[in-house]
Parts: C-alpha cells; sequence; structure tokens
C-alpha cells in the first residue's frame, strides 16, 4: 500500500524513515506543493526514483538503499533465505530505473555487502535497515564537510561573489544541506555577500523550481535566467565561478552532470572562469575511465516536447532527450569532496581523494 500525505512535519526533507515507512518529498511538485509519497513498498521506492519525485545523485543513492530496508521488513513465516532473496530481487529492480547516478548502484553494492551472512530473518533485516540509515546519516555529515572544504574556492571580497549554479544540489538532492548548493549555503552563512546566478535547466526545470525554491528559502540573492544566457552573463556582467553537482565521475576526472553542464564547462573555459564541481566520494566510479563509458540516460520525448501540460513541438517530431551529458576533465578546475578539493591530473588525485576519504573519518 501507498500513499501521498502531508509527510514528515515542519521544515522540509527530501527523504526521511519514520517506523518503517519512507517518505518521500515529491520533487515533481515543487514548488507549488509540498506533499510526500508514503513509501511502504520498494516497487513505490523504485516508480519515485524512475518518475523524478526523488532525484539527485546522492538522494537517490539513501532512498534506494531505503527501498532495500522496505524489501527486508520481516513477514510472518520468512526465513532468512527468503528475506535474502527478496532484498536481492529489490536491488535488480531498483538498479534499472535510472542508470547514471553511480550512487544508486553504489548505495546498493554497500547495503548488500553489509548484509551478507546474516544469520537470521531478524538480523538480516536490521542490518539492511541500519546500513540504509547509516548512508543517510553519513551524506549529511560528507555534505557539511565538503561545504566547508568548497568555500578556499570562492573569492573573499566585500563586493558580491557571482556564481552560476546548475541543475539541483541542495537539501533535495542529497539527504540534506547539499553538493554545490551546500558550498554555497556555507558561504552564505559565513557572511559572504552572494549573487547566485541559476540555469533555469530545461527540460525539467530542476533549477527554476527546486533551485530558486531553496534559494529563496535560504534568503540567499539569486536570480533565474535560461540556460543559453550564461555566456552572456560571462561576458557582460563579469562571473567569478560556476559551481555543479555530479552523477558520476570518472577516474581520469571527467563529469557526468545534468544535461547543459558542458555547454556551461565551455562558456566557462573561453571566458576564464573556473568550472568547479562538488561531490561526495560515492560519486567517484573509479572503475569507470573515462566519461565515454558512462552510460547516459535517455528520458521520454515528451519531457522536452511538453512543457506544463501543453505541446510545444508539433505531434511526431523527433526529440532527443538526455537526461545528462559528459564534461572532460580539462574543463574542470577542480572537484570539491569531503576529503578536500581534488586538483588535476585526476587520475592521480581521485584515487588518493578516494584512499583518505577511507580512511579518514568525516565528523
Ligand atoms: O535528473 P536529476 O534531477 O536527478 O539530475 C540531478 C543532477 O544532475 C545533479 O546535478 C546531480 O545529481 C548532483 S546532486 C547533488
Amino acid at each position: 500500500m501507498s500513499g501521498a500525505g502531508a509527510g514528515p512535519g515542519a521544515g522540509y526533507q527530501s527523504l526521511r524513515w519514520d517506523d518503517g515507512i519512507l517518505w518521500v518529498l515529491d520533487q515533481r511538485r515543487l514548488p507549488g506543493e509540498t506533499r510526500y509519497i508514503r513509501a511502504d513498498a520498494v516497487t513505490v521506492v523504485a516508480d519515485a526514483i524512475r518518475t523524478l519525485a526523488v532525484r539527485g545523485a546522492p538522494a537517490i543513492g539513501a532512498a534506494a538503499a531505503y527501498g532495500l530496508a522496505l524489501a527486508a521488513a520481516p513477514a510472518p513465516g520468512d526465513d532468512v533465505a527468503a528475506v535474502r532473496e527478496r532484498v536481492e530481487r529489490a536491488a535488480v529492480l531498483l538498479r534499472a530505473t535510472r542508470p547514471t547516478a553511480v550512487n544508486l548502484g553504489w548505495a546498493l553494492d554497500r547495503v548488500l555487502r553489509s548484509a551478507a551472512g546474516q544469520p537470521t530473518a531478524a538480523a538480516l533485516s536490521e542490518r539492511v535497515l541500519a546500513e540504509a540509515a547509516a548512508i543517510a546519516d553519513e551524506d549529511r555529515r560528507i555534505n557539511r564537510a565538503l561545504a566547508q572544504h568548497g568555500q578556499a574556492v570562492l573569492p573573499r571580497r566585500s563586493a558580491p561573489v557571482t556564481v552560476i549554479h546548475h541543475c539541483n544540489t541542495g537539501s533535495l538532492a542529497t539527504v540534506d544541506y547539499g553538493t554545490a548548493l551546500g558550498v554555497i549555503r556555507a558561504a552564505h552563512e559565513a557572511g559572504q555577500n552572494l549573487l547566485v546566478l541559476v540555469d533555469e535547466t530545461r527540460p525539467l526545470l530542476q533549477g527554476a523550481r527546486l533551485t530558486m525554491w531553496e534559494l529563496q528559502q535560504l534568503g540567499i540573492p539569486a536570480a533565474l535566467m535560461v540556460d543559453g544566457a550564461a555566456a552572456h552573463q560571462m561576458r557582460t556582467r563579469g562571473v567569478d565561478l560556476c559551481l555543479v553537482g555530479a552523477d558520476r565521475i570518472a577516474a581520469n576526472g571527467d563529469v557526468a552532470n545534468k544535461i547543459g553542464t558542458y555547454q556551461l564547462a565551455l562558456a566557462a573555459k573561453a571566458h576564464g572562469v573556473p568550472f568547479y564541481v562538488a561531490a561526495p566520494l560515492s560519486t567517484v566510479d573509479l572503475t569507470t575511465p573515462t566519461g565515454d563509458a558512462m552510460v547516459i540516460e535517455e528520458r521520454h520525448p515528451d519531457e522536452v516536447a511538453v512543457v506544463g501540460g501543453r505541446r510545444m513541438a508539433p505531434e511526431g517530431v523527433v526529440v532527443l532527450n538526455p537526461a545528462f551529458d559528459v564534461t572532460p576533465a580539462a574543463l574542470v578546475a577542480g572537484i570539491i569532496t569531503e576529503a578536500g578539493v581534488v586538483r588535476p591530473p585526476y587520475a592521480e588525485s581521485l584515487a588518493l581523494a578516494m584512499g583518505r576519504g577511507r580512511s579518514s573519518k568525516i565528523e
């Protein structure tokens, strides 16, 4: 059983586990309506990920982990083999929902590994939930650490620092606080004078709907613009830096992120604007050598052709709708992680940071 509900109370949270239920903020309805999906079965979670009710690489990972916890909930007469089989089937279902964000597979594998060898159905079920909760808790801590490291890339001055941001990387895209938007948020909390230029992020307007909503609530000065305005702003206004998130970072530093990121990075290069990526190390995939090996999700043509329920393109036209693109490492000035700001050459620095991230405790 599932359904929509008023949700988990004051403020907003992308997702929250409460007494055997995963509450998922339905981001498709924002900013107009704050409604939570009551997920009490893994199929509801899979559907929420597939339809972008929950989206953003870290939030997808945490939601998927809790999806396994739902599948692992003990039913009368269950033995350990039955629960294990249900969890494994749930992992297959969840893994197939979206292909590009590596945090999804990373979270599923982490939970599956931790569940191995549990002796009883109850122990297995408890372990799966504990690991999902650990992933969510770590995400909160990691984002705050990452945001502090990110302060090093912002110019220090009293006049406003102008930042271009693409897509949504805030609390909504994570369990809490955000990645690139977390860096911006921490700077604002430290008293930095900022102006955030927000790409609307076609086709699904994560920038207009979600990032503007979050920035408005945080009281951070921001202006919304169409994606095509970024180069113009760089040429005419002076932009200090671009700050974006990531869905997968290859071993050589190539970055998959929301479609439009690559052209933003190209414009930044042409105007001498530093282009930074902020992401947890769980977004780094050392098994993918370069961006060429990444699977880029293609989504339904209607996401492009239909806007606000109205068809904008003639019926039957061919539509290309890649949800992500790959920004070559050569365009990326630095990758802000919980282990520090990683600089080129990325083949060495990312491998080092992954080692450091694993061995250092992030408080
Ligand atoms: O399709 P979406 O909305 O899931 O795409 C999200 C992005 O591309 C984000 O920039 C990325 O996941 C980083 S979120 C901290």
